[in-house]
């Protein structure tokens, strides 16, 4: 039987690399979601019928109590199905913080139960394990907070700015400090498990202040780096319950989570620091302000007549798209454009939007062709060759000051190269900043046309003067 448990959980780890592997392109994530879901349900399976020492238990014929495992099973299904179907596209990055948060507080909770279970058996675990099992529970917990947290700043629950106070940073320095002695306190005296809820509720705490001083448009990364947490607190939890798979892919998701922040730091170039202590997006350029700079705009029958005409379109989506849901009518404009004989591609940068590949996955909803989706590097050389540059909703990801003015928030940031096609045409609301909160001098150019509205209810607007001139 262990032998069996542990073919089943090499499959899986295998799986599990996979899924890594081919979430890393569009054409292959839908198999990678699979592959990482067929590794977990193989986990789950090699788990129940033969792991031994699982709380003390001795693989399949020492389960004392299915009716636990079911129920456990049945609620996250009841819960679990639903969020998957009703949450909106939008609320990704909340409800990724929301799985953290109950992934992080299962392996915080499995190491309590094992800690407090050793106890009861008047058994003491080897100091590697103990010490693996209080990592497991520090990182577990203080997820687990943090996590909710990010989810509560997200979901516009929390107040979205930096709370701030004096002696910030010093106050969560000793707070980690103090949980960090009663941590060895306990390696060293394990029989002393008064500690053990102080120390857990230190860590709780220490999840939520960590949390507090990061502004809301900032979560996307600090979620990044939170799943990393979850991921190295399931790898303490491997050593701790002596599971070779919890290792691996506690250690793929820490390793994977850490690389994803560092891609998403890069390529808004930030560092860790200024993400964790930054309180970015803060100062605003005022409308008003703006509107003093001469700008021009035109309607939907002007910016269709210009698309009519045009041999080559890139199209910039950015965040715009995501709050107006307009990737199906971007669909139909590609379809139209296309029949036109206008060669259609796609710019995606890779922090437009909230989260990473936020732009891949509307655009993939909508089907538009992955061959004709491009990331920054392989785009930036066509836009000098391309008649019309259609920015949809995007904004600091299109901001040319990141390239020359060092005074900007975002200089040094690679941006997509908008404003170097012969036509640019920004479909957005008004003049108002993006994430960043500052102006974008790509609006005050002379080959710059500004079509106010909502993304979906403008390319509609669009679609509906294409058709007219068919043949016209
Ligand atoms: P932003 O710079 O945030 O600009 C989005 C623009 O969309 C806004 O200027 C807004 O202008 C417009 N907009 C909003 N709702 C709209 C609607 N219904 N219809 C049309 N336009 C609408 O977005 P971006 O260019 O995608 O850049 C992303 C930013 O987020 C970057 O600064 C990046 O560093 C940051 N960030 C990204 C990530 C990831 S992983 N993607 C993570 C953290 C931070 P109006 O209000 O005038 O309409």
């Amino acid at each position: 039987m262990a032998q069996l448990v542990q073919y089943i959980y090499i499959v899986s780890a295998a799986l599990f690399i996979l899924s890594l592997k081919w979430l890393n392109h569009p054409a292959s994530s839908r198999r990678g979601v699979w592959s990482g879901a067929l590794g977990m349900l193989l986990a789950v399976i090699g788990t129940i019928v033969g792991f031994p020492g699982l709380l003390g238990g001795a693989g399949i014929g020492n389960v004392h109590n299915w009716g636990w495992i079911v129920a456990a099973m049945a609620i996250g299904t009841v819960v679990g199905v639903p969020i998957a179907y009703i949450m909106p596209m939008t609320a990704v990055p909340q409800r990724t913080a929301l799985s953290h948060a109950c992934g992080a507080l299962a392996a915080a909770l499995v190491g309590t139960a094992e800690f407090y279970q050793t106890n009861a058996l008047h058994e003491t675990l080897p100091t590697f394990q103990l010490v693996a099992l209080i990592i497991e529970t520090l990182l577990g917990y203080l997820t687990f907070t943090g996590s909710l947290m990010a989810m509560g700043k997200l979901q516009e629950v929390l107040p979205q700015r930096p709370i701030t106070y004096r002696n910030q940073n010093a106050v969560n320095f000793v707070l980690f400090v103090i949980a960090a002695g009663l941590a060895v306190r306990i390696v060293l005296v394990p029989t002393d498990t008064f500690l053990f809820p102080i120390f857990a509720g230190l860590a709780l705490l220490f999840g939520v202040l960590l949390i507090i001083p990061i502004g809301g448009a900032d979560m996307p990364t600090v979620i990044a780096i939170l799943n990393a947490y979850a991921g190295l607190s399931a790898c303490a939890m491997g050593f701790a319950l002596g599971n070779n798979l919890l290792v691996v892919a506690g250690a793929l998701d820490g390793s994977s989570g850490l690389i994803l922040s560092i891609i998403m730091c890069k390529a808004m170039n930030r560092s860790f620091t200024n993400v964790l202590f930054g309180a970015f997006g803060q100062m605003q350029t005022s409308h008003a302000q703006a509107q003093q700079r001469p700008y021009r705009s035109a309607s939907a029958e002007e910016a269709a007549a210009i698309l009519e005409s045009a041999g080559s379109v890139i199209v910039v989506p950015g965040y715009g798209l995501a709050v107006a849901q307009a990737q199906h009518k971007i669909r139909e404009l590609f379809d139209n454009l296309m029949r036109r004989g206008v060669d259609v591609k796609f710019a995606i940068h890779p922090v437009a939007g909230r989260m990473p590949g936020h732009m891949n996955v509307l655009l993939a909803e909508a089907d538009i062709p992955y061959d004709r989706l491009y990331e920054m590097d392989d785009i930036n050389g066509d836009f000098p060759q391309c008649d019309v540059a259609l920015v949809i909703g995007a904004n600091d990801v299109t901001n040319p000051s990141a390239r020359t003015d060092k005074t900007s928030p975002i200089f040094g940031m690679p941006i997509l190269d908008v404003d170097k096609a012969h036509t640019v045409m920004v479909i957005k609301r008004s003049m108002n900043p993006g994430f960043a909160g500052i102006d974008n001098p790509l609006y005050y150019m002379d080959k710059t046309l500004m079509l106010f509205g909502d993304a979906k209810a403008f390319v509609t607007e669009i679609l509906k003067e294409l058709p007219a001139r068919v043949g016209a």
